[in-house]
Order: structure tokens, then sequence, then C-alpha cells
């Protein structure tokens, strides 16, 4: 189902999918070898070696626009399984795969939408065989390698990814929201006390919609998806 073009270098994936989603065809994977300008979540940047997995997934689904940050949660899910099977990962709330209070994988997923939905790219940084990270991020980042101790195929990893995305993404259009109770499951943040915006909170758990359950001033509340930052655990 899905039709892999791995290139030497791009910019970024999710930027090539982004410019070219007319003309690509639903399920296109983007591999980059190397990117020149790798981006994150609120405009960070994703620095990632050849060692590393880069890659974007096109979709074209037929949903609510509201139900784009889902995806993001789909393929966390997706990861978080594939990663299960090396070692215990969990998942930081909303898109963040953490291995040992490390994070090795970021996701970045991007709508393209008018009137309606015409495209969703989902990007995803793994940190696979790397072993030495920036100065800055060396307290916060790991890699698979660096927790496992031996090197991983990116190929294998990619092959798994994928298979375990195609069936979650499927439950997920089909309105089962399998992919939820991994997160809960995993859940990084569950009881954990952090900062939303400067303000301390107590995370409860996930729900049922993926929205975070946090307790703020001993009142129950539900933080949506991409509404907040959470910065104490390590600058994020
Ligand atoms: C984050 O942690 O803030 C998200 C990182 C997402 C990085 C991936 S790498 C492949 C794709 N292309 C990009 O430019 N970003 C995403």
């Amino acid at each position: 189902m899905y039709k892999i073009i791995d290139f030497k270098t791009l910019p970024s994936t999710n930027q090539y999918l982004k410019e070219n989603h007319t003309s690509i065809e639903e399920y296109t994977v983007v591999v980059a070898e190397k990117q020149t300008t790798g981006r994150g979540r609120i405009s960070r940047k994703w620095i990632s070696t050849s060692d590393d997995l880069t890659f974007s997934i096109l979709l074209k689904p037929q949903i609510e626009t509201s139900k784009i940050p889902l995806i993001s949660l789909v393929i966390g899910a997706s990861l978080c399984k594939v990663i299960h099977k090396y070692i215990k990962c969990d998942i930081k709330w909303p898109n963040d795969i953490i291995i040992n209070n490390k994070k090795v994988a970021g996701i970045l997923v991007e709508g393209i939408v008018s009137n309606e939905i015409e495209a969703v790219v989902v990007g995803v940084g793994i940190n696979i065989n790397s072993t030495s990270f920036p100065n800055d991020l060396i307290i916060k980042a790991t890699s698979l390698k660096n927790e496992l101790g031996k090197d991983i195929s990116k190929e294998e990893i990619l092959n798994e990814i994928l298979s375990e995305f195609d069936s979650l993404y499927i439950d997920f259009l089909n309105g089962n929201n399998t992919f939820i109770n991994i997160i809960k499951k995993n859940n990084y943040l569950k009881n954990k006390e952090v900062y939303i915006n400067n303000k301390k909170i107590k995370v409860l758990d996930i729900n049922e919609l993926g929205n975070l359950v946090i307790l703020e001033d001993n009142i129950e509340k539900e933080i949506y998806y991409g509404e907040v930052t959470l910065t104490n655990i390590y600058n994020n």
C-alpha cells in the first residue's frame, strides 16, 4: 500500500510533501538520508544524521479538520508499539516518544486545509544509530542504539512502523480508536506534575478523545492537542 521514495538530501521531508501534495499519491512515504532544514514543532529545528530515520507519509483523509491532531496520536501509538518490541517506551503527549526519560523520536503532523482537508503530512524523526548529540540535547535525547547497545536496521524499523500505522490508521478512519488504548497505557505524563504555561498542574490521564486530563487548582480539566507547551521535563 505504501510507496517509498528515498532521497539522499532534502530540506525537509514534511516540506517536500507539503509543496508537492497535489501531484503525489496518498500513502507515499518520503525518506531522506539527510535533511538540511528538518523542522520540529513550535518552529524548532530537528537535527539528525544519516544514521537516523527521517520520513514523512502523505495522507488524504476524508475526516473533519478537528480530527487531524489525532493522527499524531495514531502515529505515536504505532511508533511506541514498534519500539516496545525492543525496549519499553512511553509517549509524552502529544507527540514525543521517550525511552528511559529521554526523547528518542518526534512527530510533526501538518494539515493542508482549504475548504476541506487537501492533505495531511505525518513527519517522523527517530534517533536510530546516532550515539552523540549536540551539547544542548545530550541530557534530553537518546537513540535506539544508545539504549540497546547495538545497531538497528533503519529499513526494518521503517517497515515495522508502516505496518503498525497501516492497521491503526485504518481503525481510526473507521471510527475505532484502538490507538487511544496504546497511548493511555504508555502515558509518560501520567501522575506527573508539570508546568503548563508556567502553571503547575498534575496530569491524571488521557481520555477517549485523546485529550490530556489534568488537575489544576483541584479542578479536573481537559487539555486539547496543541493547546499547551509542557515545560518542566526538558525545556520543551
Ligand atoms: C518534534 O519533536 O518537535 C517533531 C520532530 C519531527 C521531525 C520530523 S523528521 C521528518 C519530518 N521532516 C521534518 O522537517 N520534520 C519531521
